[in-house]
């Protein structure tokens, strides 16, 4: 049997335009908004680190240096808060940067569309099976389980195949997502997994072949570059990630896991304001307070 390589590299798309988000997108990237304390492309990068991924592989296009910057040395902060002595601060800034995680930053010149930024990645993420995580799809797995690509990771450990997180969404919603079908798979552990058949992105409620969506969260084989290469633009006029699995299905298998937790789609409003209140009533430093003041509110 062929050895399962394990999910070394994660790939983060942060080259959208974040329309649904304007006009604080404008000259600042969504992945920077904060739920709470932390922005989101920190929610992505930490839920890869904790699912044993240690090289992450930013995507970036214009107006995105916020990002590295976030993730880079800040000299002048670090000494000030050293020279005051404020050392939780300081091991929390520190803590963005554990040394054995490294990172790459490659331009996506136009937002072509999501399969042609992960292309963009290609020549970073060499000839390995890799993650993809989409940080305005923020996950929060379950109180007492795992991480959502933890979960992905161990499914990809048995499966050996590309994997696609899934989630049920309401019929008059799948015009919002990739679509997939498929069928169950034997095994133990394997209850939450189907093997996919058939894969659309954004269909209308009459064409959809189920109602389970994809959420931002992806393991891909490397064979999806050579995919995602050749196939004609998709829905949109973009270069879709969904047409390059729909198109690897054909020579190998593609599994969904129907993951454990909860998604918040951060990338439009009503997503980010229910993140920023869930998240907010679990902060071990406001929660507490929040929660007083939500329940005095008239509403
Ligand atoms: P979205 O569909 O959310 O697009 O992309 P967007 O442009 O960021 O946001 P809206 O819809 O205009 O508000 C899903 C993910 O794919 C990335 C985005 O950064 C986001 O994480 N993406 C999309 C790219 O990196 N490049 C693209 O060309 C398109």
């Amino acid at each position: 049997m062929q050895k399962i390589k394990p999910i070394k590299t994660a790939v983060f798309p942060v080259a959208g335009l974040g329309t649904r988000f304007l006009p604080a997108t404008k000259a600042q990237p969504k992945e920077m908004m904060p739920v709470v304390d932390k922005p989101l492309i920190q929610y992505a990068v930490e839920e890869a680190y904790a699912a044993g991924v240690r090289h992450m592989i930013f995507v970036t296009g214009r107006n995105k240096r916020a990002i590295e910057d976030h993730f880079d040395t800040a000299y002048e902060l670090e000494n000030e808060l050293e020279a005051n002595q404020k050392h939780e601060l300081l091991a929390l800034v520190r803590s963005l940067q554990p040394e054995d995680m490294n990172l790459s930053f490659v331009r996506q010149p136009r937002s072509l569309g999501l399969g042609h930024a992960v292309l963009c990645a290609e020549h970073l993420v060499g000839n390995e099976p890799f993650a993809v995580l989409l940080a305005d799809d923020l996950m929060v797995g379950p109180t007492d389980g795992l991480p959502v690509l933890t979960q992905m990771v161990r499914a990809f450990e048995r499966l050996g195949g590309s994997l696609l997180a899934v989630q049920e969404v309401p019929l008059d919603q799948v015009r919002r997502y990739g679509i997939v079908a498929g069928d169950t798979v034997d095994g133990p552990h394997n209850e939450r997994v189907l093997k996919v058949r058939t894969m659309v992105e954004k269909p209308s409620p009459e064409n959809a072949p189920s109602r389970m969506g994809v959420a931002g969260r992806y393991i891909l084989t490397p064979g999806v570059f050579e995919q995602i290469r050749n196939q004609p633009r998709g829905v949109g006029g973009e270069i879709q990630l969904t047409d390059g699995i729909a198109r690897l299905m054909r020579t190998e298998a593609v599994y969904a896991l129907q993951y454990e937790g909860k998604r918040y789609d951060c990338g439009s409003k009503d997503g980010f304001l229910q993140a920023t209140v869930e998240l907010a009533l679990q902060h071990p430093e406001v929660g507490e307070n929040f929660r007083r003041y939500l329940h005095d509110l008239k509403l």
